[in-house]
């Protein structure tokens, strides 16, 4: 009888431990289902995030590749059906269009425009060291 107390004891803080990490659980799907604006979407967020390799981190492209931060949701919206379509010609953006549905584009649309466009960092004039 002495030996069953403790294994209940540890039995029912097991099971409140469990249930907290199932409350918690529970709170962020529910979040995550009611928050379905491009800036709190995970999804959104994630397929964002694959387009910086080229694109920049938010868009903010330190390339030749296009800027895609705070570009007009119209305007990008247009430019990836149009890419979708073949009616844009391009070099890869064909290839990504493709795999992103219509809904994804307007999300993905409204997040670019809300994203801010950074300024570059100027080229400031370089003085070459004289040889010693
Ligand atoms: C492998 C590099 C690469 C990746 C990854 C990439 N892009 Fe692009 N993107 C380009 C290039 C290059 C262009 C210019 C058109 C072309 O040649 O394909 C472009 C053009 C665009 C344009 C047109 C911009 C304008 O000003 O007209 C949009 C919109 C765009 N990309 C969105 C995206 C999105 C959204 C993703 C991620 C899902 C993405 N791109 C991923 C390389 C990339």
């Amino acid at each position: 009888m002495t030996q069953s107390q403790p294994i209940a004891a540890s039995r029912s803080s097991y099971f409140s431990y469990f249930g907290f990490i199932l409350l918690c659980f529970l709170s962020t799907a529910s979040y995550a289902d009611k928050d379905a604006s491009s800036s709190n979407n995970i999804h959104i967020r994630s397929l964002a995030a694959s387009c910086a390799a080229c694109h920049g981190t938010n868009g903010n492209s330190r390339s030749i590749t296009p800027v895609l931060a705070g570009l007009d949701a119209g305007y990008f919206a247009t430019q990836m059906h149009a890419f979708k379509k073949g009616s844009r010609e391009s070099t890869v953006m064909h290839h990504h269009a493709t795999g992103i549905n219509d809904e994804e584009i307007s999300l993905l649309a409204e997040y670019f425009s809300q994203q801010k466009r950074a300024t570059p960092f100027p080229l400031t004039p370089q003085t070459l060291r004289e040889k010693p």
